[in-house]
């Protein structure tokens, strides 16, 4: 993938990239085309259990319900590269940050990782709750989270 220079690049990360991060990628692209922003976005998670899967049926089913269809992304782990790629890394909770953290070993940009949650409430690392093993009432509090989420870390990139 090459590195679009013109553009922001923003990655979001949860751990098995199929309920968290495919509902950020897919809500900051709507915005992102909305307001006619150019956003590369892409997401990926820490583990490569669900590789090349579709994201959870109930993030699907939440986004749609929202306007936001993301059956077609798919599952993948963090590589190396992206840790170049991307100007923001946004991860949904502390083991995200942590994982994150370990796997880009000594490269120096650690700053470009930061919580989803930082824009919407600064300093306070709010995490996103992974809902995976919760019912529906727990992906649409995640999609109501992560959407106030991207809503402002797109206001504080646009302005
Ligand atoms: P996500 O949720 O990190 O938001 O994609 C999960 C998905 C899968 C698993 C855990 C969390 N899992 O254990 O397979």
């Amino acid at each position: 993938m090459k590195r679009q220079k013109s553009r922001i690049n923003i990655l979001v990360v949860c751990l098995g990239n199929i309920c968290r991060s495919p509902l950020a990628e897919g809500i900051l692209k709507s915005l992102a085309k909305k307001l006619d922003f150019e956003l590369f976005v892409d997401s990926a998670g820490t583990i490569n259990t669900h590789f090349g899967e579709s994201p959870d049926i109930r993030s699907i089913n939440v986004a749609k319900k929202y306007g936001i269809d993301i059956s077609n992304l798919k599952a993948r782990k963090i590589k190396n590269e992206d840790f170049d790629l991307f100007d923001f890394i946004f991860v949904m909770d502390n083991h995200n940050f942590n994982d994150v953290i370990t796997l880009m070993g000594n490269k120096i940009k650690k700053s470009k990782v930061k919580f989803l949650t930082e824009d919407l409430f600064p300093n306070e690392k709010v995490n996103i709750a992974d809902p995976y093993y919760g019912n529906e009432e727990s992906f649409e509090e995640c999609f109501e989270l992560v959407k106030r989420s991207c809503e402002k870390i797109i206001e504080n990139l646009h302005n």
